[in-house]
């Protein structure tokens, strides 16, 4: 008979084998706890209908207190999805599944401009006027304060609109 220990692990790794390992897809790990709902919606993954597709919350970790685990078989993800996945929670991980090897480990970083991916607030901005790509300065980090480029409206991390 199996003991509590075996059918709960509490080993951060035996935890992770919780979720199965993927043969080609994309990891995202570290994610904080509250953001991964965020990131389901950000990239879609309720409308992707090929591969499975895993999400585990609530995992120990050293790094981050509590983390979640994304797992996306069979898909890549586009630089532009990664930079959105950056702004919503900067320094998650990103691996790249190939052939059961982990072929690709990205530290995710909060580029200085955020370029194509925020809307502006601001209804009167011209960014939501024009046909040209939206373009905000990152003044602080965490938590997240950007100024657009155009109007200079200054927003925090709990305004932020990603379409
Ligand atoms: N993984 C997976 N399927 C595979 C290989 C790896 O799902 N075929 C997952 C692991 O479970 C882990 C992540 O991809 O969540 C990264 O794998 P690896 O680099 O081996 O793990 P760590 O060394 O713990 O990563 P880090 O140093 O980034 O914490
Ligand atoms: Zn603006």
């Amino acid at each position: 008979m199996m003991n509590e220990d075996e059918q709960q692990p509490n080993n951060e790794k035996e935890r992770e084998r919780i979720i199965s390992f993927i043969r080609e897809g994309t990891v995202i790990d570290h994610i904080p706890h509250q953001k991964i709902f965020d990131l389901v919606r950000i990239l879609a993954l309720h409308k992707n209908t090929d591969g499975t597709i895993s999400i585990a919350t609530n995992l120990p970790s050293k790094k981050c207190g509590k983390k979640g685990i994304i797992k996306v078989e069979g898909r890549f993800l586009t630089p532009e999805e990664a930079s959105k996945i950056a702004v919503i929670c900067p320094h998650v991980t990103m691996n790249t599944i190939q052939d059961y090897r982990v072929a690709q480990k990205i530290n995710l970083t909060l580029p200085r401009i955020i370029k194509n991916i925020v809307t502006c607030n601001n209804p009167h901005c011209i960014s939501n006027h024009e046909r040209i790509p939206t373009m905000f300065h990152v003044l602080e980090e965490s938590p997240l304060k950007i100024k657009c480029n155009y109007c200079e409206i200054i927003v925090h991390r709990e305004e932020l609109i990603i379409p």
